[in-house]
């Protein structure tokens, strides 16, 4: 790493997150710089090859041994994440890996493992932190402006995500809505709320009024206890017959002991206190390129000061503990308590305190 710059190799960089949103996230931040694109799309890569006039790659490690990079950054689809994320940790690269980390424990695990031996910084990008919306909310929550939270509620009802027919996310591998997404659903509501899902409880219902949606189930109803004892729902509605394009609509309402908060998509959060005060807390600048371009330049912050992620990676392995929860409490008809990386009752801080040992 330079003294100033920092360089990053993006995989799956020609896709559509990569190439909508990271690569141009990437070059409007000053002091990152853009080392290569890795995809396995030929046609994909000499598009990208020729807006950004960077070297392009097939092939991860031919990248790694071609160039030099100090993170890298995974786009691909969620299938390849856990090889590709072990890949660049073995070889002392930080990683910033698109959600979700794996598709397994074992494999998150294997991750942490080989982070730990290389002392690499891994992180998930939960662009959802670095949006306006749900980044007043966390504050406003953190600050106690609602007293200590003891019930949050998360809903996302839309037919706003489309998945063509030959995608891998429609093939029976894909482990559908809950894993591909439920990600951020759980990711946001724990972390407005400050502390882990401890169990899950979940229904689950398979309706598919399109041809675009994602095998499995397409609506949930999800209970959800977490550590500090507040108690959780998340509402996942992909079930809507919409036109192509509606965007989904997400809400979250959280209760605290001395107020309740809302935000059900403005860019500012409503809060009302008990004493009958409302209040608007200041907006955060918005925008879908600048949420990517806050997270890389937040994880990169990280790497250049040696200091924790802002998504821990342990917190990450248990957000996807959850969300693999809720397959199993639908399948098996039962409440699934959630143990990894160990069963800890420890407070957000805490836990950062630990990932950096
Ligand atoms: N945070 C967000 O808001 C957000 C939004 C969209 C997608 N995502 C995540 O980003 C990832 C990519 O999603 P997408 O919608 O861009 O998919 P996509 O299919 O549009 O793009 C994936 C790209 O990866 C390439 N690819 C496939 N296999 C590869 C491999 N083994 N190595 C390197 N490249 C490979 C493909 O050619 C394609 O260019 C997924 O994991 C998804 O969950 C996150």
């Amino acid at each position: 790493m330079s003294e100033e710059h920092t360089r990053i190799l993006v995989v799956g960089g020609a896709g559509g997150v990569g190439k909508g949103s990271h690569l141009p996230a990437i070059a409007s931040l000053p002091a990152i710089d853009l080392a290569g694109v890795v995809d396995v799309s030929d046609e994909a890569l000499r598009a990208v090859s020729e807006e950004y006039g960077c070297p392009v790659y097939m092939d991860l490690q031919t990248a790694l041994d071609s160039v030099d990079v100090d993170v890298v950054d995974i786009c691909s689809p969620d299938f390849a994440h856990a090889e590709q994320a072990l890949q660049a940790a073995r070889s002392g690269k930080h990683v910033l890996c698109e959600k979700p980390l794996a598709l397994t424990i074992e494999d998150a695990l294997a991750i942490r493992e080989a982070a730990r031996a290389s002392k690499v910084k891994v992180m998930v990008a939960q662009v959802m932190r670095y949006q306006s919306r749900w980044r007043s909310l966390q504050r406003a929550v953190a600050e106690g402006r609602v007293g200590s939270p003891v019930f949050g509620r998360f809903t996302m009802r839309g037919a706003f995500f489309s998945y063509p027919a030959n995608s891998f996310y429609r093939t029976p591998e894909s482990l559908g809505e809950i894993v591909h997404n439920g990600m951020h659903y759980f990711d946001t509501l724990a972390w407005i709320l400050g502390t882990r899902p401890a169990w899950v409880s979940a229904e689950a219902l398979e309706h598919y009024p399109l041809d675009d949606r994602l095998p499995g189930p397409n609506y949930w109803n999800i209970q959800v206890g977490f550590e500090s004892g507040a108690l959780g729902h998340i509402e996942a509605n992909l079930a809507l017959d919409q036109p192509r394009g509606v965007r989904a609509e997400q809400a979250c309402f959280i209760v605290g002991t001395q107020g309740t908060i809302s935000s059900d998509g403005a860019d500012a959060a409503i809060v009302e206190q008990w004493d009958g005060q409302y209040s608007w807390p200041a907006s955060w600048p918005s925008g879908v390129v600048q949420s990517f371009a806050d997270e890389i330049e937040d994880f990169v912050a990280a790497v250049r000061q040696d200091g924790p992620p802002s998504v821990g990676l342990d917190w990450s392995i248990r957000i996807l503990e959850a969300c693999l929860a809720c397959l199993e409490a639908v399948r098996e008809r039962r409440r699934v308590d959630l143990v990894y990386p160990e069963a800890a009752d420890r407070n957000v801080s805490e836990l950062a305190e630990m990932e950096e040992d």
